[in-house]
């Protein structure tokens, strides 16, 4: 027997406002052909003037839960992944806490960029295997539509807003592959690649800053370390490509998501895909696509998922799971 942390319920919110690539060709020398040939979004949501990333994680929170049929009371720990905290501090998964009515328990935010979900459903594993808890709300939530720059055409077309949750509960396993819940992970990082993505400002440096990308740099990596992080999370699980019934990749252009399915040598037939509804939303993309994929009745229960993310840092990993 052995202790597994099982999905046993997911939920998304995305904000209403929706903006078309065609928006950014009244500000901008760029075009809806080209934001969608060179990284497949063709719409996102921002989130309005008064909404704040712990609203966006409070409205996918709760929606997980009520497809877990439990409230707030029943939940043990919050663990919220965002590079785009409403404030400095306190962390955003406090306000949730408090927006859920939740008076027990602990919460806390996770930083890891576009890898942040990956790195989030990690932490939340090892408090439920250590003992700590027993259900941990895992959310990833994201306003970054507050750090682009606008007149930025190679960066600001390709984020979005959004939010994306899922409840972790201790079940018991048999130990072996076929169990449901987190299987394996791998998460790497490696400083040495901050100007490769990083934001200019910060509380340290005295300004919020905005978003700055060496695109091409960050592709050149992405499609090599995804496709390696999400083979040893596998290897480590005794699993391999051939086991995998859906990827679930971090959403940031579709030529990447391409390349890394076709490194694994999976078709495009085992991958969600929400890049072209919802931009690159960072830490939130992963819990959307994998609420939009089960809406939409693609995953399913025993399926093998595998998600894998890349951010800055660089920052990188993969977990793998049985839905
Ligand atoms: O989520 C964290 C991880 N982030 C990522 O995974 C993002 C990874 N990178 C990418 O998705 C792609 O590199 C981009 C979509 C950002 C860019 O695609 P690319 O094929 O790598 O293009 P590029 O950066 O090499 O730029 C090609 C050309 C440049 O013009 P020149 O120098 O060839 O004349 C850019 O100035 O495209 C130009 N360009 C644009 N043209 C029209 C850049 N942005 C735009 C734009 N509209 N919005």
């Amino acid at each position: 027997m052995a202790g597994r942390s099982v999905v046993v319920g997911v939920g998304h919110y995305l904000p209403e406002r929706i903006v078309p690539n065609s928006e950014f060709e009244k500000t901008l020398d760029t075009t809806d052909e080209w934001i969608r040939t060179r990284s497949g979004i063709e719409r996102r949501h921002f989130a309005a003037d008064d909404e704040k990333t712990s609203d966006l994680a409070s409205k996918a929170a709760q929606a997980a839960l009520d497809d877990a049929g439990l409230t707030a009371d029943d939940i043990d720990a919050i663990v919220l992944a965002t590079s785009t905290a409403d404030l400095t501090f306190p962390s955003a998964a406090t306000m949730v806490q408090a927006q859920l009515g939740m008076t027990k328990g602990f919460a806390f935010d996770v930083q890891a960029v576009c890898a942040g979900f990956v790195f989030a459903l990690s932490n939340a594993n090892a408090l439920i295997l250590s003992g700590q808890a027993k259900r941990v709300l895992v959310i990833g939530a994201e306003t970054f539509s507050r750090i682009m720059d606008w007149t930025d055409r190679s960066t600001c077309v390709l984020f979005g807003d959004g939010a994306g949750a899922l409840v972790l509960e201790l079940q018991e396993g048999e130990g072996t592959a076929q169990d449901r819940g987190i299987l394996a992970i791998d998460l790497n990082s490696d400083g040495r690649y901050k100007d490769l993505l990083y934001v200019d400002g910060g509380v340290s440096t005295q300004s919020t800053g905005h978003l700055r990308m060496q695109g091409n740099q960050v592709f050149r990596h992405a499609v090599e370390k995804l496709a390696k992080t999400a083979e040893t999370a596998l290897d480590s699980a005794g699993l391999s490509s051939a086991d995998v019934d859906w990827i679930v990749p971090h959403q940031a252009n579709i030529r990447i998501i391409q390349g890394t399915a076709k490194k694994m040598g999976l078709s495009m037939d085992n991958v969600v895909v929400t890049v072209q509804d919802h931009g690159n939303t960072s830490a939130a993309s992963i819990p959307l696509a994998l609420s939009v994929g089960k809406q939409r009745g693609q995953i399913k229960q025993g399926d093998l998922v595998v998600t894998e993310a890349i951010g800055g840092g660089l920052a990188w990993g993969a977990v793998v799971l049985r839905w």
